[in-house]
């Protein structure tokens, strides 16, 4: 109990100052999450891990590893071996929670298609208020079955009905 309240409060405790002091681009943001996801276990990964996760060439992983050091984010050691700093794993966990919370937000939305394609595009996008808010709605959701209930039945009665989907030129059919 007083465990959850904490890892919340780490959450919610990355802040707006946090954010612009690190102000990680997109493609960092993926490494670093990633980097995250994969020492998790272990507390370190390797750069072939890495690239093959990510889908690219382990040359690519050395340039942003070496530009994620630079930032005090992680080291990199020999053989490969990258280990997350403190700062790196506190980073890390929050943009992996984020993803996963995004993840869920548009599972809960009744997303089915191309739901990763969706989380990866706009989560380097908000500012940690909407992340904020966002975690917090999916948390209400999550805790009130009840309510998750009336959105999806909701849905349903839309998509039965002749309003049912806000697609281009969908509002002047008759
Ligand atoms: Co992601």
């Amino acid at each position: 109990m007083y465990r959850e309240e904490e890892e919340f409060h780490t959450f919610r405790g990355y802040t707006q100052a946090q954010f612009e002091r690190n102000k990680l681009s997109a493609s960092m943001e993926d490494y670093l999450e990633m980097i995250y996801r994969l020492a998790e276990d272990e507390d370190f990964t390797r750069v072939n891990d890495v690239a093959g996760a990510l889908n690219v060439q382990p040359p690519s992983v050395t340039r942003m590893i070496q530009r994620l050091a630079a930032r005090d984010l992680l080291e990199y050691e020999r053989y490969g071996v990258i280990v997350l700093t403190e700062e790196g794993r506190e980073v890390g966990r929050y943009l992996l929670k984020r993803h996963n919370m995004l993840e869920e937000f548009f599972t809960r939305l009744g997303v089915q298609s191309r739901l990763l394609e969706n989380v990866e595009r706009i989560e380097h996008n908000l500012t940690p208020e909407a992340v904020n808010s966002l975690f917090m709605l999916v948390e209400f959701l999550r805790d009130n079955p009840q309510i998750q209930q009336l959105i999806s039945d909701y849905q349903f009665e839309r998509s039965a009905s002749d309003e049912s989907e806000l697609t281009p030129g969908s509002g002047n059919s008759s």
